[in-house]
């Protein structure tokens, strides 16, 4: 048996020495993770010892940490909208921005009945946070990854959504069932030379077919907009994520193919991240 503040202060000066700058957070999230309490009761709780098992684990989840790994992946999971998701490393890491287009979405369609597409579902973040408030609603979750959705399916049936969602494998240039009221997506939008400048937690974990947007980091970007007017209802909504500095090219985009901007919405450094439009023919 271990004293709990032996092992998580052990944790702590292994993660220092490796440079990880978020030592005290990182290692309390997964001694706590571990011993299945919330974070702040580690200093209170009474259990004071961890059994060797556990440190064992702790110190295993530790080491994968030392190597950059991104905590939500050591613990496969990440805190969205209102529920824990399950992530590994074939899907991207939800992150709050997305959170900020989600309650866009919401706060618009509140008590309508509608149908919705999530294209590059990834975890499913997005179509279950939606479905979960949307009561009425229904939605297809359509990934090019089949590994991406095999971790969108264990939180699919986590959500008890199964009869209002549906996820499908396949490319968003082979997909064609249409009417859709709505059609969200956070795509892969890096420039593909920027992908070696991107944090080692992002460059060496997350997929390459979560950040990967091609030359001009606006590929699949280009591909949600072009088949969304096809497959949208007139008077749909499309909401895409897009990357910093993007907006204006791909306000452009959105004219030229009939949307008109409706909501543009900024993250916490004012960057705009996510545009909201309407198709009008
Ligand atoms: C940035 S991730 C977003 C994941 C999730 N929606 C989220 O917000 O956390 C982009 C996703 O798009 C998928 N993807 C990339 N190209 C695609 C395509 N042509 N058709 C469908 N999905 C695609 C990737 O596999 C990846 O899961």
């Amino acid at each position: 048996m271990n004293s709990i503040h032996k092992i998580l202060d052990t944790g702590i000066q292994k993660l220092k020495k490796g440079n990880i700058s978020s030592s005290v957070l990182d290692a309390e999230i997964i001694l706590s993770n571990i011993l299945n309490i919330q974070k702040e009761d580690l200093i209170l709780e009474k259990k004071i010892y961890v059994s060797n098992d556990e440190a064992e684990r702790f110190y295993h989840l530790i080491n994968r940490r030392l190597k950059k790994e991104p905590i939500a992946y050591v613990l496969n999971k990440k805190e969205f909208w209102n529920d824990n998701f399950f992530v590994n490393k074939n899907t991207l890491i939800p992150r709050p921005e997305t959170e900020l287009m989600v309650e866009k979405i919401i706060n618009y369609s509140k008590d309508k009945i509608l149908r919705i597409l999530d294209i590059g579902t990834g975890s499913g973040c997005i179509i279950i946070s939606l479905l979960k408030e949307l009561k009425k609603s229904k939605g297809v979750g359509l990934d090019i990854n089949s590994r991406a959705l095999s971790v969108a399916k264990i939180n699919l049936i986590k959500s008890k959504l199964s009869n209002r969602l549906r996820l499908v494998n396949r490319s968003i240039d082979d997909y064609n069932d249409t009417k859709f009221d709505i059609i969200v997506s956070n795509p892969p939008y890096i420039e593909r030379n920027q992908i070696k400048n991107l944090m080692e937690d992002i460059k060496y974990y997350e997929p390459k077919s979560a950040l990967d947007g091609g030359n001009d980091g606006l590929d699949v970007i280009k591909k949600v907009i072009y088949k969304s007017r096809t497959i949208l209802k007139n008077k749909g909504l499309l909401a895409i994520e897009i990357g910093k500095g993007q907006d204006k090219k791909v306000s452009q985009i959105l004219r030229n193919n009939k949307f008109r901007e409706k909501f543009l919405i900024k993250d916490y450094q004012s960057n705009i991240r996510c545009i909201l439009s309407i198709l009008n023919f």
